[in-house]
């Protein structure tokens, strides 16, 4: 493709119109038109894009022969719908996490992207913060040691989605962040869930994860709690890292901190000593770019030189497995649950989450 792609942005509620800023602001493609079947998004987005075509019919933006990119950024249940019609149509498309509803739809996807020889990139924005590149460059040069665990919180007050769980909408990023940094998938999990406010929609979550090594994650997602939190804790045997998302500069402190074992009788496993080693904290320098910004390029690289997007259809596909084995464990109450095995959605009520399916 020798001229510039044409993109068009679909959706621009609450975080379409980070996507449009970021496509609008890349040199090496055309932002063409934005789609919202809201007018009064659009009027928004008019205003600060006068010169940028608005469409309220995503139809029409499909039939359109001079977009080359489709950017999907709407609730979650629609993202099945809109990007099958999109690669139908010949449309490169980039979908925002989670990628759909269920195995099911990401797995037809993947194919049909396949078939169509389109690019299908996934929206986990996490995986080009530079923070987290560098927690990913510190594990693997060894300078941690070996991964004893890792704990994820992300907690806020709101914001509420009215078709899927606090699971569904915030545990990709964690989910995304911690199998990319130890570079497996989780083998098994467990998830408890509560639906304060929603019969059915879980807004408070602690899913705990096991890994084929015995490596071990927790993730604890909220809707509901006083205070914004956006961290994790990676405890190596050698340091630990504390990744502060929320933290402007100093993203990650890396503490010169472990906990030696001392076995008097080693044979025997008995009297268990141990001794704390309390060295330094140093804050590396980590680059400001702005992930989104580095991701919405990304697309567009894979779109011009047909490469495989880091977060390709496949990867979606694997963390959408995930969250079903998750949404499983919380209708049974925090049953062991083992991700290779698959658990299909059977009806919209259980992929909100509810406990104890009364569907099937
Ligand atoms: N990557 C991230 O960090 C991140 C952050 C927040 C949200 N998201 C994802 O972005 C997506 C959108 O979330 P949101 O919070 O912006 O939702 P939202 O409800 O605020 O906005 C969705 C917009 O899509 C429009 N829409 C719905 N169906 C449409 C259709 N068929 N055609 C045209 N417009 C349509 C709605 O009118 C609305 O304006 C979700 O998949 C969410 O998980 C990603």
């Amino acid at each position: 493709m020798r001229r510039l792609p044409n993109i068009a942005v679909v959706g621009c509620g609450y975080w379409g119109p980070n996507l449009v800023r970021n496509y609008r602001s890349n040199p090496d493609c055309r932002l063409k038109v934005i789609c919202d079947r809201d007018e009064s998004r659009l009027e928004k987005m008019h205003e600060l894009y006068p010169d940028v075509a608005l469409e309220t019919n995503v139809d029409r933006v499909l039939e359109d022969p001079n977009i080359d990119a489709v950017v999907i950024a709407v609730p979650v249940c629609h993202h099945y719908e809109l990007a099958k019609k999109s690669l139908l149509v010949g449309k490169h498309v980039f979908l925002e996490k989670p990628m759909a509803s269920s195995s099911a739809q990401c797995e037809e996807l993947v194919e049909l992207s396949n078939q169509q020889g389109l690019i299908l990139m996934v929206g986990h924005t996490f995986l080009y913060s530079p923070a987290v590149r560098m927690i990913k460059e510190l594990i693997d040069s060894g300078a941690i040691g070996r991964i004893r665990y890792i704990s994820a919180r992300r907690l806020n007050l709101g914001l509420y989605q009215k078709d899927i769980n606090v699971v569904w909408d915030l545990s990709p990023h964690d989910l995304s962040i911690i199998i990319y940094v130890m570079d497996q998938s989780p083998v098994e999990l467990n998830c408890r869930g509560k639906a304060s406010l929603s019969p059915s929609i879980h807004d408070v979550s602690n899913m705990s994860l096991l890994f084929k090594d015995g490596g071990f994650a927790t993730i604890h997602n909220s809707w509901l709690d006083p205070k914004k939190v956006r961290d994790m804790a990676i405890v190596g045997d050698n340091k630990m890292i504390v990744y502060d998302d929320l933290e402007p500069i100093q993203k990650i402190k890396i503490y010169d901190t472990r906990v030696e074992q001392h076995l008097s009788s080693p044979e025997q496993n008995t009297d268990l000593q141990v001794s704390y080693h309390h060295g330094g904290m140093h804050a590396p320098y980590i680059s400001q770019e702005e992930p989104l910004k580095l991701e919405t390029r990304h697309f567009i690289d894979c779109v011009v030189n047909h490469a495989k997007p880091l977060t390709c259809g496949s990867q979606g596909l694997e963390l959408v497995r995930i969250l079903e084995a998750a949404t499983k464990s919380m209708q049974e109450f925090g049953s062991r649950v083992k991700i290779d095995d698959h658990y299909p959605i059977c009806c919209e009520e259980c992929w909100k989450g509810g406990e104890a399916c009364v569907h099937t």
